[in-house]
């Protein structure tokens, strides 16, 4: 099989760990072998902080070498893909003036398939094993123009006393989108920043455990300090700090998706 797969890592609710999982997710992907392409969807550019300083994050945006000219401007976006300092992991970063995306697709023809023109040269060549998309904390047609191009979605949950608000209004976009990319399918809800010894992580557990809409992974992510230590140093902590509990978590998440989408 050389057709890519592509997954979104998605949740209207910001702080639940999307940003944290792609790109562990895809650096382990990488690591295992994987050809692996990110593309960073939030204007907060969390995603390209993640692999470069600021200067640098900045300067995508400047040179135009960013998700929101290739959008706005509807090119390929071969042209727009950064290497990362690691094998096989590649990124096309993010612009703040992502924040007037739903403005610039507003008058498009076909708008909710935007990025899935722009990506298909890419889609074409097949070089890529993954490409795993951040999406921005909302609901709309940004995101709806992810989910279009996606095979999967992962949806990354808190463990905390708020973190399934907002589930339901999440699983009826997508049943939304369902009827514009009927292969849409949901591979599975992650848990992170678990703390195994609050009543509320056990809580979350269960609930999501007999949860009838999606699949819950085994693998759960822990609360742990390296993680912001890393992005403090614009790494994963999957490279930053490889024997930490998350980096570990992480990897074998990573083995589970790989896994669960047959390649
Ligand atoms: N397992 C974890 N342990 C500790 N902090 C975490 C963990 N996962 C994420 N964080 C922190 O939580 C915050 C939100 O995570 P992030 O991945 O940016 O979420 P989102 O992209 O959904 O907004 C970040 O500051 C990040 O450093
Ligand atoms: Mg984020």
């Amino acid at each position: 099989m050389s057709r890519t797969t592509v997954i979104a890592f998605a949740n209207n609710k910001g702080g639940s760990g999307k940003t944290t999982t792609c790109s562990n997710v895809g650096l382990a992907m990488a690591k295992a072998g994987k050809r692996v392409l990110l593309i960073d969807g939030d204007m907060q550019l969390n995603l390209t902080l993640s692999f470069f300083d600021e200067d640098r994050a900045l300067g995508f945006a400047t040179e135009e070498k960013n998700i929101h000219t290739a959008v706005k401007d509807e090119k390929d976006l071969s042209d727009f893909v950064v290497e990362t300092q690691y094998p096989n992991l590649d990124i096309i970063p993010s612009s703040s003036l992502m924040s007037s995306i739903e403005y610039d697709l507003f008058t498009k023809w076909q708008r909710e398939f935007i990025l899935k023109k722009c990506l298909s040269p890419i889609l074409a060549r097949g070089y890529y094993d993954f490409i795993l998309i951040d999406a921005p904390p909302t609901l709309g047609g940004w995101v709806m123009n992810i989910l279009t191009v996606s095979d999967f979605i992962i949806i990354p949950v808190e463990a905390s006393p708020w973190g399934l608000f907002g589930l339901a209004n999440m699983f009826d976009f997508i049943s939304q989108v369902k009827n514009l990319n009927p292969r849409l399918e949901v591979m599975g809800i992650a848990i992170t920043k678990a703390d195994e010894r609050k009543s509320y992580f056990k809580q979350t557990y269960e609930t999501l455990k007999e949860f009838e809409a999606a699949r819950l992974f085994n693998t759960y992510i822990r609360i742990d300090s390296s993680i912001e230590w890393a992005q403090d140093n614009s790494q994963p902590v999957v490279a930053y700090k490889r024997y930490s509990r998350s980096a570990i978590e992480y990897t074998k998440l990573a083995k589970e998706i790989i896994e669960y989408a047959g390649r």
